[in-house]
């Protein structure tokens, strides 16, 4: 066997006249990029070329499911996968034939070395890029660090922490020897009943730009180094506004829609974070799947936007035009439509080497037309410096991963994505001398739920769970532990009675509600991918343990464990203190702690809207004006907390809002300064999150009753004033006319800013642009 490869490496040699052997030009680390992917495109088969574009999921995953699954569940299931009359030793074979570019779900540096040791077998070598959901760190990784998901992430509006965790994040991969995150998903998250919502940053196309850009330029940089790992904006697109709420329902979104809120994030995160490569979205956009949409895939994202990276399939998506969208006969006609739409790259299966080699060899699809695959998915492991390292060891991967400096940045980061909705009385900062007995309870108590979606099971002593995290910080109060199981679908009533009985003896009640994202009980979740909910109120008697806790007359403090927005009415009305925590990652428990007992002042403010109920889906906060023309009957129409909304341990007072201008030049490059005043005018010191917002007053197509713009965190000691500036370019005031034109309209606009989106909470200063 090895003669046999040594055979074959010598036959990729080339002999100079002097009879000396030479290295090909694509083995050359320091020959430019576009030589090697030529020189290697010029050496291989049409079966190597289609391999590149080819992708399944790691041997372990498959051995696992082969056991686990049935073939019916396939049709379904979006996150595990076998491949029915397969067996490992095919898989091997083909990695070894190099008929395989990318693996996904490899969990273990010790599988990716694995793999990539067979594909070195191969007679071009071209190393395998190894891909995973490292959506919030490398959290399916055991012992990885897991940092809080993006709605949290999104809510601490630290766009800079966004790219310090995308930093960690790639140094962990790669000593993990993993390339490839499937992150940032740069979605704008308008119902919450899609349980995707967690993963995105939230519903404002300004806020999921900037924390979409940090998070892809962090993971990529310049995507030319063996610490950086190639970033992928998805899913393109229309899939967070799916027609019922669930994933992968058909999206109907106007072009207008499209361009103003959807499209943004996406042309952002690549052309400034890096573009280098796009997921597209399951659900069918306007009639079309997005898998074999021309319009997304060649005219928007190569001839608009230049993109030049390549574009992969999400999971089985192009096979759902067989059997879902129903505009393919059979697989083979879909991947015809996928690549002459522009897919470069098949998440995954083992039909597709077979099926495209024969659409070629037919004449269906051109060779060239493969080549520039080939080409743009070449060009990113060249740039990675796969070629030339294409293993990990397990020294760096234990000195890298979860080390001192990442946690450090995940306690962090818990603690400033955590939103406090309501502190009546100022029952919080909890006094430790006055509550010595706390009743703790709640399905997210005690459990690594708290982690939240997409990540997998830690060891223990890792996750620190809200129980754990408030033994820490106040180690002499009693707290009194009533665990109520993880499951809120089987909550038992004698445990909710229980709970109850225990507060009697109690000063305090701590309820930590919400809900069940861990992907290792796929079918048992509540919330997280393909887990879509028809109403938001809490699940099980978890209403109920809150209700009959509160009214046992004890104070009550809940907090709410979740990656979508929960419409707690109750507590709403009638609990003193609400605490938001999303899905806040490993050191959630210890976050939350802190926050209660005063140990950090809360500073993070709602990356989406919380709606009263489920009626509610459309009251994001940028809607258009007319939106609630004819307010709703026998109800409220204003969501129970708004976009941007937060409170803190202290107060903020703005004054003094002024623009160095009353009049620009409408489509000149004159731009507005606005300046404001804050003053910290609480006792302790705090961050405010200070937000600029534009309402284009009459424009010749509607526009939203106001949009984000800008913002900053502004660090305030007690007692401190600061003036802070904003500069508002042209550019935050263009938007698509009646005639679809982008730029900016003569006319006037207001800007508003403050501490949310609430009218009530921000100032307001006008300006015209003229003609
Ligand atoms: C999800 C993607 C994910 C992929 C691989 C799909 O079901 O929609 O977001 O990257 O699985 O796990």
């Amino acid at each position: 066997m090895k003669h046999l490869a040594l055979f074959i490496s010598m036959a990729t040699m080339t002999l100079t006249m002097q009879g000396k052997v030479k290295k090909p030009v694509y083995q050359d680390p320091k020959a430019p990029i576009e030589q090697r992917v030529e020189d290697l495109l010029g050496r291989m088969t049409l079966e190597e070329k289609v391999g590149q574009m080819n992708q399944l999921v790691g041997i372990a995953h498959f051995k696992e499911n082969s056991a686990t699954m049935s073939t019916a569940d396939l049709s379904t299931n979006t996150a595990n996968a076998f491949y029915p009359g397969v067996t490992v030793k095919d898989m091997e074979e083909w990695t070894k034939k190099g008929l395989v570019s990318s693996f996904l779900h490899v969990l273990t540096m010790e599988e990716a070395n694995y793999l990539q040791r067979l594909n070195m077998q191969s007679r071009l070598r071209i190393p395998l890029i190894i891909g995973i959901d490292a959506i919030h760190g490398n959290a399916k990784c055991k012992d990885n660090t897991v940092y809080p998901t993006n709605i949290g992430l999104a809510s601490s509006f630290d766009v800079d922490m966004a790219y310090t965790i995308a930093r960690q994040t790639a140094l962990e991969m790669r000593a993990m020897n993993m390339h490839w995150t499937f992150n940032p998903n740069v979605e704008v998250a308008r119902d919450g009943r899609w349980g995707r919502c967690g993963e995105t940053f939230g519903e404002d196309p300004y806020l999921v730009t900037r924390m979409g850009v940090a998070t892809n330029r962090g993971y990529q940089r310049n995507l030319d180094s063996a610490e950086d790992v190639l970033g992928c904006v998805k899913h393109f697109v229309g899939g967070s506004q799916p027609i019922n709420g669930t994933n992968g329902a058909p999206a109907d979104l106007s072009e207008r829609t499209l361009r103003e809120v959807f499209f943004p994030s996406f042309k952002a995160a690549l052309q400034q974070g890096g573009d280098w490569n796009v997921m597209m979205s399951h659900n069918e956009l306007n009639g079309i799947p997005c898998h074999t949409n021309r319009w997304l895939m060649t005219d928007i994202l190569r001839k608009e936007w230049g993109f030049k990276g390549f574009v992969v399939s999400d999971w089985m998506d192009i096979e759902h035009c067989v059997d879902q969208h129903r505009t393919a006969t059979d697989h083979q006609e879909a991947f015809k439509q996928s690549i002459l739409a522009g897919m470069d790259m098949h998440m995954h299966g083992p039909e597709w080497v077979r099926s495209v080699v024969e659409l070629v060899k037919e004449g269906h699809i051109s060779e060239s037309r493969i080549d520039e695959s080939v080409r743009r998915i070449l060009t990113v492991k060249f740039r990675l410096g796969l070629f030339e390292q294409p293993y990990g060891d397990a020294k760096t991967r234990d000195k890298v991963i979860n080390n001192p400096v990442h946690k450090q940045t995940a306690l962090e980061a818990a603690r400033n994505s955590i939103v406090l909705l309501k502190n009546e009385g100022n029952l919080l900062p909890l006094d430790m001398k006055k509550y010595k007995r706390v009743l703790v309870t709640g399905i997210n108590a005690n459990d690594q739920n708290i982690m939240g979606d997409w990540s997998e099971l830690q060891p223990e002593e890792k996750v620190s769970t809200v129980l754990k995290g408030l033994r820490q910080i106040a180690p002499s109060t009693d707290f009194q532990f009533v665990d109520q199981g993880w499951d809120p679908r089987n909550m038992s009533q004698a445990k909710v009675d229980e709970a109850v009985e225990a507060a009697k003896s109690c000063d305090l009640n701590i309820v930590c509600c919400g809900e069940y994202m861990m992907r290792f009980r796929w079918n048992e979740r509540t919330s997280g991918e393909d887990t879509d909910r028809d109403n938001l109120d809490l699940v099980g008697l978890q209403d109920q343990l809150i209700r009959r806790l509160n009214e046992t007359g004890k104070p009550t403090v809940l907090i709410i464990i979740s990656g979508r927005p929960l419409s707690v009415r109750y507590a709403a009305e009638h609990v003193p203190a609400i605490i938001n925590a999303w899905e806040p990652g490993q050191f959630g428990g210890q976050a939350v702690a802190e926050i209660l007992y005063g140990k950090v002042n809360p500073s993070a403010k709602l990356a989406m809207t919380i709606p009263r109920g489920v009626g509610q889906i459309s009251t994001y906060y940028n809607h258009k004006k007319s939106a609630f023309f004819h307010p709703v009957v026998c109800g409220n129409s204003e969501p129970l907390y708004p976009f941007g909304f937060g409170l803190s341990y202290t107060t903020f007072a703005y004054s003094g809002l002024s623009l160095d201008k009353t009049k620009i030049k409408a489509g000149s490059n004159e731009s507005v300064n606005a300046t404001i005043t804050i003053e910290n005018t609480g006792t302790r010191d705090g961050v405010e999150i200070c937000q600029l917002y534009i309402n284009d007053v009459v424009a010749s197509a509607a526009r939203p009753v106001k949009e984000l713009k800008d913002f900053k965190r502004v660090a305030l000691k007690a007692g401190e004033r600061k003036t802070i500036t904003f500069e508002i370019p042209q550019e935050k005031l263009a938007f698509y006319d009646i005639d679809m034109k982008y730029g900016v309209e003569p006319g006037v606009f207001e800007v508003l800013v403050g501490g949310s989106s609430k009218d009530s909470d921000l100032k307001k200063a006008t300006f015209e642009a003229v003609k």
